[in-house]
Parts: C-alpha cells; sequence; structure tokens
C-alpha cells in the first residue's frame, strides 16, 4: 500500500470483494453435496436422479419404471444413464433445471417428497463437468404428440447459468420420460454404501417401483414392483404457526398478498380459520385489521408471543404417506431372507411445527451373520441413507435402546449385535437433515422419542419370538434326553420280566405316548403371532422397557 497516498486501507480492500455465485461455492465445496470421494459421488449422482425421476412419476401419479445404468469407461470415469417414464420436463425448463443450482419445485412448499433443496441433479450436473469435463445429456419428451428434447448443457459456474452446448429434436421410443446421462469421475465397489446397495434397499421401501439396474459388469438385475398400487400423492400443507421463527414471520409478512394480519394468518398457515385468527390477534394485543405491511420488527415478536399464547391444533396429518406396516415388511421379505419379520407405523407426531411419522422393522434369523453388529437401515422420505451412520438420530435410537430385554446382546452404546436387520424410515414434509448432502438426520428430540418408541414396538414382537424359540429350543433338548432313554427302558424291562420282542415295542410306543401326552405338541410350542400376549406376559418378567427410563434420556 502505498503510504504517501490518503486512501484508506478498506478502499483497496473494496476492489477485491465481489459476489460469489452459488456454482463457484459448490465448485469448492462439492463434499457439502455428497461429492466428496469417487466411490461416494457415483452413488450420489445415481441417487439424485432416482429421486428425481420417483418424485416426477407420483406426482404424475404414473407407476414408476426406472433404468440405471453405469457403464465402465476405464480410468475411473463412468457413464450414469438413468431412464424413467415419469411426465418429462417442459422444454424451455430443461436448462435452468440440470444446469442451474437452486433451482426446482420443492423448496418452497411442505410436501412428502425426496428432493427439497433444488440442488440434487445440477450438482451432479457440476461435478460431471468438473471431473470429467463432458456436459449432461437430457432427452425429455412430455407426451406423445410431442417431440423429444435433447439438450447437452454446461453450467456456467460464474453467473450459475445453463449453457447451451447441443438443442435437438430426436426421435425416442417412449412416449414420455426423462433421460440424464453424466461422465463422471468415480469408482465402483460393491458391498455396504455401494450403488448395489442403494438399489436393493430402495426396492424394499418403494413397492410401487420396477427397477433395472446394470451394473459396470454388464450384469442386470430386474427388480419388479410388488405392489400395483400407484404411490397415493402427498398433500401439500402450510407451515404450522407454531414453527415459525420470527425472521421468517417477517419476510411472511413482507410478501404476502394479504391485506389483513387476520387474513395473513388464515392464508399462509395451516389450523388457523378466522375465529383463531381473531384469537391469536388479541392475545398478540394487534388489531385484525392491521396491514401486513405495516408491522414492526416489535410487532411481530408480539404477534410472536399472541401465537405461544393460543391453543392451536397439531398440523395435519394427512399430508404423510407412510409405506406401510404391510408393504414394508413385504418389500424386507423381498430382499433379506429372515425367518422372523416384525414392522410398525406409528401414528404422526409434529417437531417444530412440522408433521413427520416413524416405521421400523426387523427382520431377524436366516442366513444373517450372527457374530457381528447388526444391519441398520436407515430411509428418509423413501430414500436410503447410506452415509454418516453415526452422526445420524436412527444410530442414537437404536443404541439407546434396549436391546438385552429382547434376547438381543450389545454392550453400553453401541449397536446391538445379531442376525438381524433393523430399519428406520422417517416420512415428513421436511425432512432435518445435518447437511445439504442429506445423509443424516438431525436429533430432534420429538423425532427421537417416536424412532425409540417404533423400536420397542417391534423390539417386543421380536423378544416374544426369540424367546419362544429359546422355550422351544429347551423343550426339545429335554425330550431329546427321555426319549434317548427309551429304547434302554425297554431292552431292560425285557431283559428283567422276559418278554418278547413285540411286547417290548409296545412298551416304548407306549412310554413315548406317555411323552407326547405329558409334554405336549412340539409343533404347538412353534411361534404363533396370535399367541403373543401370554409370551409377552412372560416377557415382561425380563424386563419390558418403562416409560421412565425413555423420559429420563430425553430430559
Ligand atoms: N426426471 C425428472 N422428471 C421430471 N421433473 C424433473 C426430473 N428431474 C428433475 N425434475 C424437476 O427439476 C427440479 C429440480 O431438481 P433437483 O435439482 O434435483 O432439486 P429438487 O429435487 O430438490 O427439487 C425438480 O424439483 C423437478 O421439478
Ligand atoms: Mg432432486
Amino acid at each position: 500500500m502505498a503510504k504517501d497516498s490518503d486512501e484508506p486501507i478498506a478502499v483497496a480492500l473494496a476492489k477485491n470483494q465481489r459476489e460469489i455465485s452459488i456454482s463457484q461455492f459448490f465448485e469448492k465445496n462439492r463434499h457439502l453435496l455428497g461429492f466428496d470421494n469417487k466411490r461416494k459421488s457415483l452413488l450420489t449422482a445415481i441417487k439424485e436422479a432416482v429421486d428425481n425421476s420417483l418424485d416426477a412419476c407420483e406426482e404424475a401419479k404414473i407407476l414408476p419404471e426406472i433404468s440405471v445404468q453405469i457403464i465402465d469407461m476405464e480410468n475411473d470415469r463412468f457413464k450414469v444413464i438413468v431412464e424413467d417414464n415419469g411426465p418429462g420436463i417442459v422444454k424451455n425448463q430443461i436448462p435452468k433445471i440440470f444446469a442451474k443450482l437452486l433451482y426446482g419445485s420443492k423448496f418452497h412448499r411442505l410436501r412428502q417428497s425426496r428432493g427439497q433443496q433444488g440442488i440434487g441433479i445440477s450438482a451432479a450436473v457440476l461435478y460431471a463437468q468438473l471431473t470429467t469435463g463432458k456436459p449432461a445429456k437430457i432427452t425429455s419428451r412430455i407426451g406423445k404428440n410431442h417431440p423429444a428434447h435433447y439438450y447437452e448443457l454446461h453450467i456456467d459456474t460464474h453467473n450459475n447459468k445453463p449453457e447451451i452446448v447441443k438443442d435437438d429434436e430426436v426421435e425416442w421410443n417412449k412416449e414420455q420420460g426423462t433421460k440424464v446421462e453424466l461422465d463422471v469421475e468415480a469408482s465402483y465397489m460393491q458391498g455396504a454404501q455401494s450403488v448395489d446397495e442403494y438399489i436393493k434397499e430402495t426396492a424394499i421401501v418403494n413397492p410401487h417401483l420396477t427397477l433395472i439396474y446394470t451394473n459396470p459388469k454388464a450384469e442386470q438385475v430386474v427388480l419388479p414392483r410388488t405392489s400395483e398400487k400407484p404411490f397415493e400423492l402427498p398433500k401439500e400443507i402450510q407451515p404450522h404457526p407454531y414453527g415459525v421463527e420470527i425472521g421468517m414471520l417477517m419476510t411472511m409478512l413482507k410478501y404476502t398478498q394479504s391485506t389483513t394480519l387476520q387474513s395473513f394468518l388464515t392464508a399462509e398457515f395451516s389450523r388457523v380459520g378466522s375465529g383463531t385468527a381473531k384469537q391469536i390477534c388479541e392475545n398478540a394485543a394487534l388489531l385484525p385489521k392491521t396491514k401486513p405491511i405495516d408491522m414492526s420488527r416489535e410487532m411481530t415478536q408480539q404477534l410472536m408471543d399472541g401465537i405461544k399464547k393460543t391453543k392451536l391444533m397439531s398440523p395435519p396429518t394427512d399430508c404423510l404417506t407412510p409405506i406401510g406396516e404391510e408393504q414394508l415388511e413385504k418389500g424386507l421379505r423381498k430382499e433379506i431372507n429372515a425367518e422372523f419379520y416384525a414392522t410398525v407405523t406409528r401414528t404422526p407426531d409434529v417437531y417444530r411445527g412440522n408433521p413427520f411419522v416413524i416405521e421400523a422393522g426387523i427382520a431377524y434369523g436366516g442366513n444373517q451373520p450372527a457374530e457381528e453388529s447388526i444391519r441398520l437401515m436407515r430411509f428418509a422420505n423413501r430414500v436410503p441413507l447410506l452415509y454418516q451412520q453415526s452422526a445420524c438420530a436412527v444410530t442414537k435410537a437404536v443404541m439407546n435402546t434396549t436391546w438385552r430385554s429382547y434376547g438381543i446382546s450389545q454392550s453400553k452404546n453401541a449397536l446391538p449385535l445379531g442376525p438381524c436387520t433393523v430399519v428406520i424410515h422417517v416420512a415428513s414434509v421436511w425432512v432435518p437433515f445435518t447437511s445439504e448432502s442429506k445423509e443424516a438426520i438431525a436429533h430432534y428430540p420429538e423425532i427421537l422419542k417416536e424412532m425409540k418408541l417404533a423400536l420397542q414396538e417391534v423390539g417386543r414382537k421380536l423378544g416374544s419370538y426369540i424367546h419362544k424359540k429359546k422355550r422351544v429350543g429347551i423343550e426339545l433338548k429335554k425330550r431329546g434326553y427321555i426319549e434317548k432313554y427309551i429304547p434302554i427302558v425297554g431292552e431292560a424291562l425285557r431283559e428283567i420280566l422276559k418278554i418278547k420282542e413285540v411286547e417290548e415295542k409296545k412298551i416304548r410306543e407306549e412310554l413315548e405316548k406317555l411323552l407326547e401326552k405329558t409334554r405336549g405338541q412340539v409343533e404347538d410350542l412353534e411361534f404363533d403371532e396370535s399367541k403373543n400376549v401370554e409370551y409377552d406376559e412372560e416377557l415382561a418378567k425380563i424386563g419390558k422397557p418403562d416409560q421412565k427410563t425413555l423420559e429420563d434420556d430425553y430430559d
């Protein structure tokens, strides 16, 4: 800095201060979006495209048929192709959707869907561009009377704007749908956290989906749908007043179309009719006729206090579409070879004004490894979460459940051990992820509590089963001992009483009959869920989870 000049340093500094585009930000911070290593990047790119295909099919009430193909291009390069039979995308929208970050249809609404941020697929396009320099190739068609459009797109990261490399009309044997083709730097490995695992888990929680998957070794698997019932489109809702924060309320007041405070409250929030709105105004010491535009910060604070003082109904919960106990069990049976299954869908609850519902499932035994930690599957709005397990609320809830009372071993603050898969699904109009990469669910106490209650419900059923299995085992052992001695007793009697062999046989048969009669049929002891109640009582003796320990955890 020239000493003789009188120019303050701030002026020189100002020359370097300028806007950063969102694309430039994520160019440097792609790990925030799930692109932090080659293996994970492959998964994230596929996941973003599949999420969108599923969301779009559901919005259009179409039974989804999605094909996912990964082609090995060698030297850590892969071509990823995801194709759906969804509603397609209007031509003009294609460039912005795929080549502009933060552009989407889901951010500004409250509805249960997989995408919410408007940054999914464009982030995948950005990653492809960064690592291979290749444009994204998109084909989309909105109906048989419309042509299919083909685009090749780059992102102009300085301006966060699409750059059209190619714009064509093409022949496509599909009446409608969208196909996304990306070249990415990646690595393909099987096992936990792999694309294969993601595909499998996606099939478990989306029974209405047919998925055709071709891995880089050109092996194809078809996972047909198990339910022909179209997915019920979740209802969109307004925010609930209890969940709103002051800054948000100020913005809403600034941009609302309503002309009075009363009509603002009824129009913008759920569970506020005109009577309730009046009540809120009264509790806030504000006139219902106040113009929203005239609301100062202080008045908005008053309004916040008024909302708190007013008793409101909980948000509506018919906006949630859980998988359902039956379908979740079907999904588990399809993908996991076990001997016992149990599932539960809880009734909905609310965190920060957002309704949510928890579902849990267990698959026990079969060919699952007995000496290892249980396998934990986490889902949010039907999307498998494969990374950040230890940071996720689901993991905490599983660790905090006392599995020993259900017959599964567990050391303190650890996942239980045993031949078992545990599933938790969180469905919500807004899933509170810990970051934009949507890998782990935040530790809201309301959510943790519901998860734990769900786990206890399926845990108790599992406990009954394991308990019963143990009893059958003990019984068979005892019986085995007795049976072993019957021939010896028979032989001894023959010698002592000097009887014939036929008579000895008769005695043996009598003894066997006697054994059956006194010990009951083994088949009767086999597990039968309808008889669960009596075993539950017995189980209670080995320790049912009590409400008190539960509450202690969350106080
Ligand atoms: N396969 C598709 N079919 C129809 N619409 C799509 C498809 N993929 C993306 N879209 C549209 O593009 C938008 C942006 O997608 P995305 O960047 O993944 O953000 P988000 O899913 O969070 O909204 C979506 O909201 C949706 O409206
Ligand atoms: Mg998306």
